[in-house]
């Protein structure tokens, strides 16, 4: 994931935002008709902004029994570094958070895009349906590239299709996502649309009564929507993006007394009365949006930022106020929401057997899935012998 900024033009982000709010309401009216597809980058260990984001919502969408599955996106590491380091460990680590954060593996579907061959294969008949000119102009892939300070690989430049063959091996239809992901969705629509118009001959030029294309039952691919995460916005204790990069992430599989380290690290300011200022007081102001969400208050601008309010009056009100006073409440407050969490990947992590057998069994599942799909991509494209 990059920073989201600036990668899609406001009215595209209203209009996804409008239908994603839509399609909320959609869903939790008739949660059986859709399918979720959530992915993830194993590049490291997962951070709090991982549990209240990605991982809380997929634990949501299973609960309501909407089908959801997960894949981890073992080749997408290699898009802008050479090493796969930690790859193991980190796959498990992704596992091992979402069981802990509530995943059923009966009933959701967790495995690693290497492992599915055909799902891979979907890449090639997919290639041919996007122009150069198309992945080029990808405004995510141009900002991963600059970031990663190197050369575009083949590899990052065509991983937006090779997303696209994530989704629909599956027939996935909703892509829960974020700002920066809303390009990729886009594409994955386009090669939907694009195998469905040329080889099923579906007519997307005339539309039926309900606004359906026509010869629509012949489709081998559904046409995926985004579902912009309604997840709040956890800053790293240094007010950037939270990341293991940057030194400034709590850690799930962190300790409590790590947890107290590095919050006790991190940079505040010498103003003693707190009060939530992200632009001026990041360090501060990040302590209070942390604390307030581990405490389950608001933490949105629509709220004026109520939670964090909360605790800075409370913390004004104590004689000992400060910025070691807010160092011991957020630390307190982390810990105390993580307990459970904690424990949990801690029983986890000590059987990784049993780790191991959930992402064996979610590959195999998915091989079905996938073998079923190509074989009708197969045949609407004739390639049977
Ligand atoms: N590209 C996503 C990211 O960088 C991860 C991902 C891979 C994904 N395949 C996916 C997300 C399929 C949603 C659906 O975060």
């Amino acid at each position: 994931m990059v920073d989201d900024i600036n990668l899609v033009s406001n009215s595209t982000f209203d209009s996804s935002v409008a239908r994603s709010n839509e399609l909320k309401h959609q869903i939790e009216k008739n949660p059986k008709n859709f399918k979720v597809l959530t992915g993830e980058r194993p590049t490291g260990k997962l951070h709090i902004g991982h549990l209240f984001g990605s991982i809380q919502e997929r634990v949501k969408f299973q609960n309501i029994g909407t089908e959801t599955s997960i894949i981890i996106a073992d080749y997408q590491v290699i898009t802008d570094r050479d090493e796969l380091k930690d790859l193991q460990s980190n796959v498990r680590d992704i596992i091992i958070d979402n069981l802990a954060a509530g995943l059923d593996p009966e009933k959701t579907m967790m495995f690693c895009h290497s492992q599915i061959p055909p799902l891979n294969q979907l890449m090639l008949p997919f290639l041919s349906l996007v122009s150069n000119a198309e992945l080029l102009r990808n405004p995510t892939v141009k900002s991963e590239m600059e970031s990663s300070g190197r050369e575009l690989s083949g590899l990052l430049l065509t991983y937006p299709v090779h997303q696209a063959a994530d989704i629909l091996f599956c027939k996935g239809n909703i892509v829960p996502v974020g700002k920066d992901q809303l390009p990729h969705i886009e594409l994955c629509r386009t090669i939907a649309k694009r195998f469905n118009s040329r080889y099923c001959s579906v007519d997307y030029s005339r539309l039926d009564k309900n606004g359906q294309p026509l010869g629509i039952e012949n489709a081998v691919f559904p046409e995926p929507e985004a579902l912009l995460s309604e997840v709040p916005h956890v800053p790293g204790l240094d007010g950037r993006k939270m990341s293991k990069s940057f030194d400034n992430a709590i850690m799930l599989s962190m300790t409590e007394d790590e947890t107290a380290s590095v919050i006790k690290k991190s940079e505040t300011d010498s103003e003693r009365t707190i009060f939530y200022d992200f632009e001026n007081r990041p360090g501060v102001s990040s302590l209070l949006t942390i604390t307030a969400l581990c405490r389950g208050l608001r933490i949105d601008s629509a709220s004026d930022f109520a939670g964090q309010k909360q605790v800075a009056d409370e913390i004004n009100s104590d004689p000992k106020y400060g910025s070691g006073l807010l160092k011991a409440k957020a630390i307190e407050s982390v810990n105390e929401y993580l307990k459970t969490h904690r424990q949990k990947r801690r029983e986890l992590a000590a059987n990784l057997d049993y780790i191991d057998s959930i992402l064996k069994n979610g590959n195999l599942k998915a091989l079905e899935i996938a073998s079923q799909t190509l074989g009708e991509v197969q045949s609407a494209m004739g390639t049977c012998y």
